[in-house]
């Protein structure tokens, strides 16, 4: 909507925004938000359904303001992940990583934000909620980072924050530790923060952000459970970062914020780590495969990192390659870019139901 009436007094940074808006509508094979696939196993489930109860006998008291067990549990993962010793003192816990997301702009936007585009939407829009000015940095037309491009983009502009998502979305491709580093010098050099979006790190061979923390105070690595735990439904985000940072992200958080109910679950779901990563081993696979696929079917894809890809050849617009496509019970991504597509790697079944559909599309208008 953007025709607000005159009597609201709707802050008017808000009035030309759209909100958030992936299309939530029934398809026998829903791959539009780079959900995982596989739901929780009925072991997991149980044991989250345990949990919730003994939690629920206490539910006329707050959470645990802190959420000290379950930063633990997540300063424990990422250590294990990426042999950097770290404690609940890095680590902060929010309603999914969006909320980390607006956190940091909340509590560090003092000045403008850079991000290099396309990359994923929330950070210009969360940005623009917290009345903090979005500067658009540019990429290589393969959509690659241009290194030196940004660097000066970084220097010319000194913004407060700067983003850079990897594995990138729409696109899927991660950047080197060595581009980050130099990033985070950049970055440290105008006094700015450096946060690296790692939503889909798992699905990634890339070196994670998290082992710069200790040089670089500066960088600050966001990441979900949402899509290598397969728990976007539990709503987990978490940050990574030097103990100041933490410190000062107290200062913008609410009161009690995550849920004791979220807590639980997130705690267990950790608990069962080993088995929700062999399914990224399965999807990072099916991805490889369903890449080979579409490029089988004359199609260009981008190399992805993530459990989704993004692809372009085809001769019809995006919108009505993504229309026909649904119409066939197949709901994927337009995220905006014309000639693109994205699509989210589905189990076998969805995968399938994909390609026949598109190449029943593609026949004719390739
Ligand atoms: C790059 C990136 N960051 C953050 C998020 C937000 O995830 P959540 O709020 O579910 O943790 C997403 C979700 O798709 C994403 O793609």
């Amino acid at each position: 909507m953007s025709n607000w009436p005159k009597w609201l007094p709707l802050r008017e940074q808000l009035r030309p925004l759209t909100p958030y808006g992936a299309p939530q509508v029934p398809a026998a094979a829903r791959l539009n938000t780079n959900e995982n696939p596989y739901g929780p196993s009925k072991k997991l489930a149980a044991a989250i359904a345990n949990r919730i109860e003994e939690v629920s006998e206490n539910l006329n008291r707050y959470p645990d303001r802190d959420a000290l067990k379950l930063r633990q549990g997540l300063a424990d993962y990422l250590e294990k992940q990426s042999n950097v010793k770290l404690s609940t003192e890095n680590i902060w816990a929010a309603n999914g990583s969006n909320e980390i997301l607006q956190s940091i702009f909340l509590a560090f936007g003092s000045n403008k934000a850079l991000g290099f585009v396309p990359s994923y939407s929330m950070h210009p829009l969360i940005g623009k909620v917290a009345n903090v000015e979005w500067v658009e940095g540019a990429r290589n037309s393969d959509f690659t980072l241009n290194l030196s491009k940004a660097l000066e983009q970084i220097s010319t502009n000194k913004p407060a924050l700067t983003f850079i998502t990897s594995p990138n979305n729409p696109t899927g491709s991660a950047v080197t530790i060595s581009v980050i580093e130099e990033l985070a010098k950049a970055t440290a050099e105008i006094d700015g923060l450096l946060i690296v979006d790692e939503a889909y790190a798992e699905f990634s061979q890339q070196k994670s952000a998290i082992t710069l923390i200790e040089k670089y105070p500066n960088v600050l690595v966001s990441r979900t459970m949402s899509k290598a735990f397969a728990f976007a439904g539990a709503r987990l985000g978490y940050l990574a970062a030097n103990k100041i940072v933490i410190d000062a992200i107290q200062l913008v958080r609410l009161p009690y914020h995550l849920s004791a109910l979220t807590q639980a679950a997130a705690e267990v779901a950790l608990e069962f780590q080993d088995e929700l990563l062999a399914e990224v081993a399965k999807l990072a696979k099916d991805r490889d495969k369903l890449a080979k696929n579409l490029q089988e079917l004359g199609l260009k894809v981008i190399p992805s990192d993530a459990n989704f890809i993004l692809f372009s050849g085809f001769k019809v617009s995006s919108n009505q390659l993504w229309q026909e496509l649904l119409a066939d019970g197949v709901l994927i991504r337009d995220v905006g870019l014309p000639g693109y597509l994205r699509v989210t790697i589905g189990n076998d079944a969805e995968n399938q139901i994909f390609l026949k559909a598109i190449e029943k599309a593609l026949k004719g208008a390739l």
